[in-house]
């Protein structure tokens, strides 16, 4: 059964999308993201003589510019490092944080509930931009060019501007009455307040200036001076809390990675304030004690299902920015903690979540973020998840900045026990708290084994982590980048206590058997993810490539 739908699911790919995957060719280097001029942004850079962490620069400033629907300035985001000479890894945390005047109650109104959306749309749902502060640091400790370099190809896609693809306008869609709130992002993103024709230009002058000043003075062209001004100006006319101490406060982290370890292969992930690194290791851990091959495929996805309600059990009740919670990191990626786990799991019947401790709920859509991979010649890499939250992230550009803010606050708890935006609910340890970092699941990872090693991620919300370790998985049987992401995807997090599985995810027979072990089902609206993923075969020395069938990425070897 499991072949057959291997040959299936290679057919399928070899028909309908051979197109967009590039196959294994000789060492070189390569570079996967969500938009093909991002992807030649990076390659641009690598050919001036820039390393990965250039291109890194490039690449995160150019889907700032011509995908801003997922990433951007006035975001955040993880980059995961491997250096080559030297081994050295680290993750650098460009995490959005809470405003300093920001407090528990800033959401909820006198009677103590959620004001609907307002961590969501506008000013006051942003958090203070760490993507700015990541790309200086990357240039400056890691890169081999100038900032200014690496920010070229950004600069001119804002000033000549660029065609605008079929998400990017689903995207305006889905946030248009937003958008038409705040004259300056209707101004530069829609055409009189509607979504801009198939194949409009779009320009962004405002951008441009920004990331110029950015090139030219670094830090102090964002976090302070004329670009820091407009920014506080607007977010406190439109009634937002920033102050020119967050900005100029802001800094970015060095991280340790969380690592692990799944029947001989080393994973190296996000730490907190990310709960991907941790959650992916433990459901891991979890699955280490079967034989996932030798099951039949419904008692396999029911492991892999209780292992994924496990791990998302405890990211809600544990989980939180480390720098202001005792997050219990290495118990949770303990290998003891996870065999005690792996004993309440039944081979005959699903576990109900609310049988598990505690009764915090949570669920997740998501279509936006991004995550792009890069390995050069050398054998530095990146792994870099960028967000500014929601499409769009809070709709609201800052006057005169062309700078699109996120909407992240909503990645905080508002109130315990109520979902935020993507449904997600957790509890003290995730609390607003002034200068804190909100919890995520972006999850940029690396994955090794004598053979091989892989460089992946993607955007999806909760769901982020699951398909992270669904590619782990297929990984451990020896697939390559195609597979793991043309595989119809699942994915359970706790609560809602449903297995939710993209169409063609679950034959009928799986769902009739799942069924009967006691999980609910439910085939998800739309196919989700955009994964962006580079493997090198240390012998062969090939590079393989993909970038997600779901989105409208580009991954090359050159
Ligand atoms: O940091 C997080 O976990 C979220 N802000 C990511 C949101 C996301 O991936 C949306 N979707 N595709």
């Amino acid at each position: 059964m499991i072949i057959l739908k291997k040959l299936f699911i290679t057919l399928f790919f070899l028909v309908c999308f051979h197109g967009q995957l590039i196959g294994a060719t000789e060492r070189k280097a390569a570079i996967a993201s969500a938009h093909t001029l991002a992807t030649y942004a990076g390659f641009e850079i690598l050919q001036q003589g820039g390393n990965a962490f250039d291109a890194a620069v490039a690449v995160s400033a150019a889907l700032a510019v011509v995908e801003p629907a997922g990433s951007g300035l006035g975001g955040g985001g993880f980059w995961l490092l491997h250096r080559a000479s030297d081994g050295f890894e680290t993750m650098i945390d460009g995490r959005e944080k809470a405003p300093l005047a920001a407090h528990r109650e800033m959401y909820l109104d006198k009677r103590g509930e959620v004001i609907k959306d307002l961590s969501i749309n506008g000013a006051l749902s942003a958090g203070i931009p760490g993507l700015p502060a990541a790309l200086v640091h990357l240039s400056e400790q890691y890169g081999k060019l100038s900032l200014a370099q690496s920010l070229q190809p950004a600069i001119r896609y804002a000033q000549q501007g660029f065609v605008i693809g079929e998400r990017h306008r689903k995207l305006l869609k889905f946030r248009l009455p937003v958008l038409m709130n705040n004259p300056q992002a209707a101004s530069i993103f829609l055409d009189n307040n509607k979504v801009p024709n198939e194949k409009s230009v779009l320009q962004q002058t405002d951008l441009a200036n920004t990331l110029k000043q950015l090139a030219q003075y670094g830090i102090n062209g964002f976090y302070t001076g004329d670009v820091a001004n407009k920014l506080i100006n607007s977010v406190r006319k439109a009634g937002g809390i920033w102050t020119l101490q967050d900005l100029e406060n802001y800094q970015i982290v060095e991280r340790d990675p969380v690592i692990g370890e799944y029947n001989g292969i080393k994973i190296t992930s996000a730490a907190p304030p990310s709960s991907g690194g941790i959650v992916l290791i433990e459901a891991l851990n979890i699955l280490s004690g079967y034989n996932l091959s030798k099951l039949d495929e419904i008692t396999r996805k029911h492991i892999i299902s209780e292992a994924m309600r496990r791990a998302y059990h405890d990211r809600a009740f544990y989980l939180g920015d480390s720098d202001f919670v005792d997050v219990p990191i290495y118990r949770l990626i303990n290998q003891d903690y996870a065999a005690g786990l792996r004993t309440s799991i039944r081979l005959d019947k699903a576990t109900p979540s609310d049988s598990l401790a505690g009764d915090v709920e949570q669920k997740s859509r998501g279509r936006n973020t991004t995550h792009f991979s890069i390995m050069d010649k050398e054998g530095n890499r990146v792994a870099a998840t960028l967000s500014v939250n929601f499409p769009f992230g809070s709709a609201f550009v800052a006057e005169g900045t062309g700078v699109l803010l996120n909407d992240e606050m909503d990645d905080f708890v508002s109130k315990s026990g109520v979902m935020n935006g993507y449904g997600l609910v957790g509890g003290a340890a995730n609390a607003i708290e002034s200068g804190k970092r909100m919890l995520s699941s972006m999850t940029p990872t690396f994955i090794e084994d004598e053979t091989r090693v892989a460089v992946l991620g993607t955007p999806g919300g909760s769901r982020i982590i699951s398909m992270v370790l669904l590619a782990v998985l297929d990984f451990a049987e020896g697939e390559g980048p195609d597979y793991w992401l043309w595989t119809p995807r699942f994915h359970h997090q706790y609560i809602p206590d449903m297995i939710q599985y993209e169409e063609g995810g679950m034959t009928d027979e799986e769902i009739l058997g799942l069924s009967r072990l006691g999980h609910k089902l439910k085939e998800t609206l739309y196919r989700y993810g955009n994964m962006q993923a580079i493997q090198f075969n240390k012998k062969s020395k090939q590079l393989t490539v993909a970038s997600d069938p779901r989105g409208e990425g580009l991954a090359l070897v050159r």
